[in-house]
């Protein structure tokens, strides 16, 4: 196996968008605080641009991608050999308003980019955008010229690219080249592209594009038809040098192209591309990890590079070759993508400094006392209960911290929690706190069908809403009957409708408006019961976060 030789080579820029693209992932909404411990880890794992969020779409989105231009923006852990920081980039629609806001979320940050988007299919431009081609050519100059007067670094995406008549696409481009952009990404919005359609399209537009050559050109593959990677890969062998990605490949639909596919086929064919890369791949099952578990986006056992299938042989003819020779079946070390130190132990006995070590190498170095303390002391209850507390359930139990750590979303707190289940109902009793009034309320729920519905039904009367379970996940995380339980739920809140066309008095109607947002909470514990319960009170606190954050910004207006 050969490593990644550079010479005669380009580097492959890495332009991630977990925390916009990844976070359209339908049911996912992270929190600040989620967000920065993501993009610190993204700057850590090496990446060189990072797509914060989307400023104009909610007062939240803005303070996200502020606080991370502020707060990682500066940030040089981990990328010496890169030589500078991450470019924190925010996406904004072709008109000044999105423009200017996006300009100011990042202004802090030493490396920016705007990053403006405009349709320029006919489909779009006539059914969504309602205007003419002309038109859109109007509006890409002059949003792009509004960009480029406030920032040196500005990427332009005809959005659906991948269904644009190619030679109107040569002419935005090269109006846009003229104008002042520097990057141009070719999104398959729809993933639509077949690999070969794909890479010829890159092709046509460099040799067709005035200026093309002044220009770095960007891939942004859907995954649809489940070609995203091959897709991107085939626009690298035809002059893409900067990918658009996402761990784990979330995002909206099918998702988007996953980074650690792209990379490790790079990575594992240095030959085959004219480019090199410089991400930290043993870094990536931590981050596909910590995504996994703080979107709530359950990574498949057998999701190519860190799935945790991906490196387990199960038949006997392979395990005999492994054993023998491990190249017989492995293409990849799970050294080089950090799939063997996730199961690395730590004990009860195991002191402040081996945990603070084995911290800062998970990337979260950087906790303040008192966090630290938190999650020393969550550690030390966990290793009451298990022999063998490994990297996986200190990320579960890290990423659950960040989660609910004060000033983010957390209006309700579990103070207490006691279940009572055999054969017949389930009941269940909980205290919680609400931390804006420090006010503890109390009541008690039954469950038909056992302890979690019990659980449910409590904690949704004491917040004082009306909810659907839209999904419920479990798994261990690692090996054992003492594993940790990780829980991911998606609720949605309920609506109420009343009353009949006739008149007539009806019984309430409840309805789980399916296009209400959804939103998604985890939990782990080494009792599922508790994991349950903290993922079901993580969503909720999400949805009155939400609530709040409206009325905040309705109150604005009426001012
Ligand atoms: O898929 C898409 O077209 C996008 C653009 C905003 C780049 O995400
Ligand atoms: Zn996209």
């Amino acid at each position: 196996m050969t490593l990644t030789n550079k010479a005669n080579k380009e580097k492959l820029i890495i332009f991630d968008t977990t925390l916009r693209d990844g976070e359209q992932s339908p049911g996912v909404t992270l929190t600040v605080n989620e967000k920065i411990e993501i993009a610190k880890q993204l700057s850590r794992l090496g990446v060189d641009v990072l797509e914060a969020g989307f400023p104009v779409a909610s007062q939240g989105d803005f303070d996200a991608v502020q606080r991370i231009a502020n707060e990682v923006g500066h940030l040089m852990v981990g990328r010496e050999a890169i030589g500078k920081p991450i470019t924190i980039a925010g996406l904004a629609r072709a008109v000044p308003a999105d423009i200017q806001r996006c300009y100011d979320a990042i202004v802090t940050a030493p490396q920016k980019r705007i990053h403006i988007f405009l349709a320029t299919s006919d489909i779009h431009l006539e059914h969504k955008l309602k205007i003419s081609r002309e038109e859109c050519v109007t509006r890409a100059v002059a949003s792009v010229s509004f960009a480029k007067s406030l920032i040196d670094d500005v990427e332009f995406s005809p959005e659906d690219a991948g269904r644009s008549d190619q030679d109107f696409l040569c002419k935005v481009l090269g109006a846009v080249i003229e104008a002042g952009a520097t990057t141009l990404n070719i999104p398959d919005t729809v993933g639509y592209n077949m690999p070969e359609e794909y890479g010829a399209m890159i092709k046509y537009l460099i040799a067709n594009t005035k200026g093309s050559d002044k220009v770095v050109w960007s891939a942004h593959c859907h995954n649809d038809l489940g070609l995203a990677t091959a897709n991107t890969l085939s626009g690298i062998n035809n002059g893409i040098r900067q990918v658009e990605v996402t761990i784990n490949g979330i995002g909206e639909r099918a998702g988007n192209t996953a980074m650690e596919e792209i990379v490790m086929a790079v990575h594992t064919h240095p030959d085959f591309f004219p480019v090199y890369h410089t991400i930290n791949t043993p870094l990536f099952f931590r981050i596909s990890q910590l995504v996994s578990s703080l979107s709530g986006m359950v990574v498949q056992s057998n999701k190519a590079i860190v799935g945790a299938n991906a490196f387990l042989h199960e038949s006997g003819i392979h395990q005999d070759g492994v054993l023998k020779n491990k190249t017989t079946y492995e293409i990849i070390s799970p050294e080089t993508v950090g799939a063997n130190t996730i199961n690395l132990v730590l004990g009860k006995h195991s002191g402040r400094a081996a945990f603070r070590s084995r911290l800062q190498d998970l990337g979260f170095g950087e906790l303040t006392e008192g966090e630290f303390q938190t999650a020393f002391n969550s550690f030390k209850t966990l290793a009451d209960n298990k022999k063998r507390v490994t990297e996986q359930d200190l990320i579960a139990l890290l990423s659950d911290q960040v989660s609910s750590s004060a000033g983010d979303k957390a209006t309700w707190v579990i103070k207490s929690l006691q279940v009572v289940s055999g054969t017949s109902f389930a009941t269940a009793t909980v205290q919680l706190q609400n931390t804006i009034t420090e006010e503890v309320h109390i009541d008690a729920a039954i469950g038909k069908s056992g302890p979690i519905e019990a659980v449910f039904s409590a904690i949704q009367r004491l917040v004082g809403k009306n909810i659907r379970l839209l999904k419920f996940d479990i798994a261990a995380v690692g090996e054992g009957m003492d594993a940790l339980g990780q829980v991911s739920v998606k609720v949605a809140e309920k609506t109420s409708v009343s009353g009949s066309a006739s008149g007539e008095e009806s019984p309430v109607q409840e309805t789980a408006d399916v296009n209400k947002i959804t939103y998604h909470g985890h939990g782990a514990d080494s009792d599922i019961i508790q994991a349950a319960a903290k993922a079901y009170l993580n969503a909720l606190n999400r949805l009155v976060a939400t609530e709040n954050e409206r009325i905040q910004e309705e109150r604005k207006v009426n001012v």
